[in-house]
């Protein structure tokens, strides 16, 4: 999807005059883009006078922002405490082996991006994974290679 600067200006705007912006006009563009583009933070600096480089440090501060676009389908593989002690690693390699994702973690056509995170609030189901806003708890590998391959055919 091509990202115009009307549709940021949209989602910049409306929090014109507002104190403690940073994070929510952030927030917004991730929410409906994906991810913040390049062009947003000279875009928030013009239209609502917070620095770019404050609002590029905030985005690479916080886990939560991206500042790189996502696979239709961003699968968020928690390594939280519970998740770790039960194997979420060994999930993670495996999984990204199973989509071949090297030095990147979006696959080559765009529908899987792979992300590390910290506890998703579910750990009794732990080893967890969200695909989008689904959670799949219990894994083992082969049951994650299972419900992505799932997505994989919905897409052929
Ligand atoms: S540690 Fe993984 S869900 Fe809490």
């Amino acid at each position: 999807m091509e990202v115009t600067a009307d549709r940021l200006l949209d989602l910049i705007r409306p929090f014109k005059g507002n104190d403690g912006a940073t994070i929510p006009v952030l927030q917004a563009i991730q929410t409906n883009l994906g991810y913040l583009p390049p062009e947003s933070f000279a875009l928030i600096e013009q239209e609502l006078g917070i620095p770019a480089s404050k609002a590029y440090g905030v985005a690479t501060f916080y886990a939560q922002f991206r500042t790189t676009p996502v696979g239709k389908h961003l699968i968020k593989v928690c390594d939280g405490t519970a998740c770790h002690v039960r194997g979420s690693v060994t999930i993670l390699t495996a999984i990204r082996d199973h989509l071949d994702l090297k030095d990147t973690d979006t696959t080559t056509d765009k529908v899987f991006t792979v992300q590390e995170v910290a506890c998703l609030g579910c750990c009794s189901l732990a080893p967890v994974m969200m695909v989008g806003e689904t959670t799949y708890g219990s894994l083992s590998f082969e049951k994650s290679r299972e419900i992505l391959d799932g997505y994989r055919a919905k897409e052929a």
